[in-house]
């Protein structure tokens, strides 16, 4: 049985979560006031509406994590010099992952971000520079969010309909500019702590330890230790009956609304 934590608690987890930049963050954020939702019932009827959604919705590569077991792993910060790698292993298990871009590295690796979104993987903006979001104004929050659009778009064709702010930074100011750039806030809620741990051992151990049915793994790709964690844990969580989704396919064929939060603090 699923249990739903308030929404300070997803917040928490957030925040707690750095990633790799700066580990020395912001108790600050933590007592801001949290995303779209400040309204906590707001939020508990999303999530509710995101587990509890029809059976129906078979993703496009017809994996229905209604009825199967799924896992999503989402890898930020890149692309990088391991990505392409790493997309090749994804092709040998006809795997699809979601991407995260920082939108400044995308011209340097436009080849990559290309293949990605022709192998039909999920392409998300992580902004431009990976600022903390909420100590920006608003119109540079929309600069960092907008660029990324626009060099993702450059190099695939296609603007990302998701964004993830870095550190999982973000408040009710940024879920608003989110909103009105009609992007929902993709968190996270299993850390593969990968740029702390910096080891293939340790990542695939606690990878694999994080393993529940529709978790959203957070992972970079911009670490080759991680890239080089992947096999084993690929194989592993397939052995195990997982199927490995984009963060999407979770949501069985509901949509998430502009701004807001997914996934909403729900975990064992
Ligand atoms: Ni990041």
């Amino acid at each position: 049985m699923r249990r739903w934590i308030p929404i300070v608690i997803a917040a928490t987890v957030a925040l707690t979560t750095t990633s790799p930049a700066s580990a020395s963050l912001t108790p600050a954020n933590a007592t801001a006031a949290w995303p779209t939702s400040a309204n906590p019932m707001a939020a508990s009827v999303a999530s509710a509406n995101v587990t509890m959604a029809s059976s129906a919705g078979a993703t496009s590569r017809g994996v229905n994590c209604a009825r199967v077991k799924c896992i999503a792993l989402t890898f930020d910060d890149g692309p990088g010099p391991y990505t392409a790698k790493l997309l090749d292993l994804l092709r040998e298990h006809r795997t699809k992952v979601t991407f995260f871009l920082v939108g400044q590295r995308v011209g340097k690796y436009a080849k990559t971000t290309r293949r990605m979104a022709r192998d039909g993987h999920e392409i998300g903006n992580h902004t431009y520079t990976h600022p903390h979001l909420t100590s920006l104004l608003d119109d540079q929050v929309r600069d960092q969010i907008g660029r990324t659009q626009d060099a993702i778009h450059r190099a695939t064709g296609k603007e990302p309909r998701l964004m993830r702010p870095p550190y999982g930074d973000t408040d009710e100011r940024v879920g608003a500019i989110a909103a009105e750039m009609g992007l929902p806030q993709i968190l996270w809620n299993g850390s593969s702590r990968d740029w702390e741990l910096r080891n293939t051992g340790a990542v695939t151990k606690k990878v694999l330890g994080l393993a529940k049915r529709d978790r959203v793994i957070l992972m970079h790709d911009i670490w080759p230790e991680t890239v080089k964690a992947m096999p084993k844990i690929l194989t592993t969580l397939e052995k195990k009956g997982y199927h490995v989704v984009p963060v999407t396919s979770l949501l069985r064929g509901t949509q998430l609304t502009a701004g807001e939060i997914y996934p909403v603090g729900g975990w064992n």
